[in-house]
């Protein structure tokens, strides 16, 4: 009898894929430090795969303390936890679950947009507080037509454009590069891009790369007729800054589903009807929570019966040096 891989889990996933991962592999739970250190002195050279999250990731002292490892695979699209240069250099597979959540992701961003504008979520405690029948709610801002600016047109940010091509929404992005794919027209200055823009939707992978790219002159750029909309990571917004503007109206509103120190969120935000908080739930349905759950198996079966993934992260830019 061949003897089944071995993998060390290091976050919570959903119950079925838990069983299912223990189904098909000798799967060994990571504890909480201080014993998770002790488990992998004593065991971390038998774990062939790692099986991780967006939100939890895997560093390089991790790794370094799983010699046998061959495959990181995560639940999730975000790699900003993964470090990906240090897998790089041992040749480490590292699998992810882009696509499937990109529909999901998109509908939040649209959400927290329309909710934004049009304060369906103040509006709606306005009418559980019973002051409908004393007071007129106020008027609010036009979503149909107005100018959208996306940060990050990757696939998330393609199929929020998508979708705001339904409202006759005018669409400009950034990016690194302009893409040649699209048809949007590309601003390669951040700060233009919110000055042009109603919605400023951030839809930017996380990481180095891109922390605190929406600061405080992007914000007063965007300006007090301007909403911010983030579903990528909080750290691509200066929360600080934005916290600023919110309290001081030196933009109009923001709709957040991500945050710098989650769970953790700003409390002056808390009793700001301007603002709409999501607690990182773009991804969070039946379906898609299925669907990820699936591509973190299936990453895992496929690399260990054929030697790849059916999603392999993209490798990290630029190559490590002793790689190139
Ligand atoms: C997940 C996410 O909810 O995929 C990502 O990168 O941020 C979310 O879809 C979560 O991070 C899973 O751990």
């Amino acid at each position: 009898m061949t003897s089944r891989p071995c993998l060390l889990q290091n976050t919570a996933l959903p119950p079925a894929l838990d069983a299912r991962l223990e189904a098909a592999f000798d799967v060994v739970r990571l504890p909480s430090p201080p014993a998770a250190a002790g488990l992998l002195a004593e065991q971390g050279a038998r774990f062939e795969g790692l099986v991780t999250s967006a939100a939890v990731g895997a560093d390089a002292a991790l790794m370094a303390a799983l010699p046998a490892l061959k495959i990181i695979s995560s639940f999730g699209v975000g790699l900003d936890r993964i470090d990906l240069a240090a897998a790089a250099r041992r040749g480490i597979a590292v699998g992810y679950t882009p696509e499937v959540l990109d529909d999901c992701v998109a509908d939040t961003a649209i959400g927290l947009l329309i909710d934004v504008a049009r304060r369906l979520s103040a509006a709606d405690r306005f009418v559980r507080a019973g002051r409908w029948p004393g007071a007129r709610f106020p008027l609010t801002t036009k979503v149909s037509g107005k100018n959208l600016g996306i940060v990050g047109l990757g696939r998330i940010g393609r199929a929020i454009a998508r979708r705001a091509e339904g409202f006759g929404m005018a669409i400009r992005y950034h990016n690194r590069r302009p893409r040649v794919d699209v048809g949007y027209g590309y601003e390669a200055s951040l700060p233009e891009l919110a000055r042009w823009a109603d919605f400023l939707v951030v839809a930017a992978a996380g990481g180095s790369d891109t922390r605190h790219l929406v600061d405080r002159d992007v914000l007063d750029a965007l300006g007090p007729r301007g909403f911010l909309v983030n579903v990528a990571r909080g750290s691509v917004v200066d929360e600080a800054a934005l916290v600023d503007a919110l309290l001081n109206r030196r933009i109009a509103g923001a709709g957040l589903d991500v945050f710098a120190d989650e769970p953790k969120v700003p409390e002056a935000l808390f009793g700001l009807d301007h603002v709409v908080l999501l607690p990182h739930l773009a991804s969070g349905t039946e379906e898609t929570r299925q669907a990820m759950a699936d591509r973190v198996f299936d990453n895992l079966q496929r690399f260990f019966a054929e030697g790849r993934l059916v999603s392999a992260a993209p490798l990290p830019d630029p190559l490590p040096t002793d790689q190139a």
